[in-house]
């Protein structure tokens, strides 16, 4: 290493102290928070893992704008939805931009998915074609036969292999991600598109660490040619945007492929290809946009639906209710369909439940900011990052009284009882970021919801004639997980076993 800690601490000192000398005084004080030190800021106060609970606790201290600043950059944490809704959303054009992060983001290249795309043209272009496609509940409606047949498929492997659910889960959620964006149907349980998928995956979220990488303090690093000693980081960057760029380009030219061939399904990426002439330009966002509902997608919907299974096996209660409304609308002689959706109303709000006790993003994905701004009179500077603590915000007694119940009867109305807030509003993000996907998650945890819970029996896994809890615990990281729990899962009856076993049917054109 010709660069030693030693050196990146005097040169940081030595900026830190021209800014100080050179900056203006700011026109208002930034929100309140644990005390900065000079230099350091509040590098030391920085939660290793968990953030949400760090910051939920920062909220009661410091009030719903709190702020820390971390190697001189604000980082302002929001614990209400209604102030990340007149920030993030009132005043989206100065709050819509995504941190530029030099290792995953520029090298590896993930700033051209969605969720780190600057806000820009490219940007605008994706969303749209998001919005096109899966924007509401109706144009979803073209995706349900692909959504229906791939929960089906998944309740005969859950029957015949109920100890690997989590594998099942995942499984689920790759096929129908992969057969929505590109028309495509898995290979068998090892499907080389899903296989490169979660690798591409996985590297994304190593590649994003806070801390994980000396590039993402020092940015001109990464014109560190890769030969330099000490540039190991260039060559693991390359490695990694290999493997994305693969992830974007096989399943594209799957699609091109069947499309010459004249037998591929419709898809996001058919339906933005037919009958066009493209421009490189809009090859390269139709490719990378079509990428961004994988990477978005599959990891985040996988944690709605393994906690739907640890919800049941906890709330025996609540599982006999729901089940108790699908017998009675649907009968046990077909499984449920979106169709019957609006006749569900218990399980329609156990999917908001769902939603809301098992957080899958818990602080959203940060927004920068591109213009300073003065709100409720706190300064929030040009280049902060404002990260809304959605955990919070779903998990506050004020909004939701007894956060910790899975309760799906809190959203249901009746005399002199109002319906607490839909969960929807808040878990999806806020203003011109927000979760693109919510309509595809939304419907894949309502049809997993309504299908598994009208054929399967879900309760406390029984070892050596004693009952195992499982222990409502979360893994960190940006896409959080309930952590692997044993469960029971049996056919209702031999009728449900019989439903589950019928041939799924297929989709072709
Ligand atoms: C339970 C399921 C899901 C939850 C809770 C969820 C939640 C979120 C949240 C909180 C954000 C950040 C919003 C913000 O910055 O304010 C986000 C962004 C995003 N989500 Fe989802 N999401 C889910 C499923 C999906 C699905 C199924 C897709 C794909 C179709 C998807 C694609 C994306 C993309 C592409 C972004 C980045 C958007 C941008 O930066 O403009 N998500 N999601």
């Amino acid at each position: 290493m010709l660069i030693t800690w030693l050196d990146i601490c005097l040169g940081a000192l030595g900026l830190y102290l021209v800014k100080a000398i050179l900056s203006k005084k700011p026109p208002a004080a930034l929100p309140p928070g644990p005390k900065k030190w000079p230099f350091l800021g509040n590098i030391l106060d920085m939660p290793s893992t968990k953030e949400w609970l760090t910051f939920a606790e920062w909220g009661r201290i410091y009030g719903d704008v709190a702020s820390v600043t971390v190697l001189g950059r604000p980082l302002i944490i929001l614990n209400s939805a209604k102030i990340a809704i007149d920030m993030l959303d009132k005043k989206s054009a100065k709050y819509s931009d995504r941190p530029v992060l030099p290792m995953g983001g520029e090298l590896v290249g993930w700033k051209n998915t969605m969720i780190l795309v600057p806000y820009g043209d490219r940007f605008r272009e994706y969303r749209r074609y998001f919005h096109r496609l899966i924007g509401s509940r109706h144009s979803m409606e073209a995706f349900h036969p692909a959504e229906e047949l791939e929960t089906h498929i998944f309740l005969q492997k859950v029957l015949a292999k109920p100890a690997d659910l989590a594998a099942h889960v995942r499984r689920t959620a790759g096929a129908i991600i992969l057969r929505i964006s590109h028309g495509y149907e898995l290979q068998g349980d090892h499907d080389p598109f899903v296989d490169l998928a979660d690798k591409a995956t996985e590297q994304f979220s190593l590649s994003t660490t806070p801390g994980a990488f000396l590039v993402d303090v020092i940015p001109f690093l990464k014109y560190v040619p890769a030969w330099f000693p000490g540039a190991g980081f260039q060559k693991t960057a390359k490695e990694w945007s290999n493997t994305l760029k693969e992830m974007v380009d096989m399943p594209y030219n799957f699609t091109k492929q069947q499309m010459a061939d004249g037998i591929a399904t419709p898809s996001f990426t058919s339906n933005l290809l037919e009958g066009k002439q493209l421009s490189a330009e809009e090859e390269f966002n139709i490719k990378w946009s079509a990428a961004s509902l994988y990477s978005g997608g599959a990891d985040t919907t996988v944690s709605a639906i393994y906690s739907l299974f640890l919800a049941m096996t906890l709330f025996p209660d609540v599982q006999k209710k729901a089940q108790a409304e699908i017998d009675a609308v649907i009968g046990n002689d077909k499984l449920p369909k979106f169709t019957d959706r609006s006749q569900l109303p218990y399980v329609d709000s156990l999917v908001k439940e769902v939603l809301r006790w098992n957080v899958v993003v818990p602080l959203a994905i940060a927004h920068r900011v591109q213009e300073d701004d003065i709100h409720d009179g706190f300064y929030i500077p040009k280049g902060s990052l404002v990260i809304p603590n959605i955990w919070h915000m779903l998990h506050d007694p004020r909004t939701y009284p007894n956060p910790s119940e899975f309760d799906p009867d809190r959203y249901i109305g009746g005399e002199g009882k109002v319906p607490q807030q839909d969960p929807r509003t808040i878990c999806f993000g806020f203003g011109r970021r927000i979760c693109p996907g919510l309509n595809l998650a939304d419907a894949s945890v309502f049809i997993s919801c309504a299908m598994s819970l009208a054929v399967f029996d879900i309760s406390k896994a029984v070892e050596n004639g004693v009952e195992v809890t499982p222990v409502v615990n979360n893994t960190p990281g940006t896409i959080s997980h309930p952590v692997p729990f044993k469960c029971s899962i049996k056919p209702r009856s031999a009728k449900a076993a019989a439903l589950i076993q019928q041939d799924p049917g297929h989709i072709g054109v």
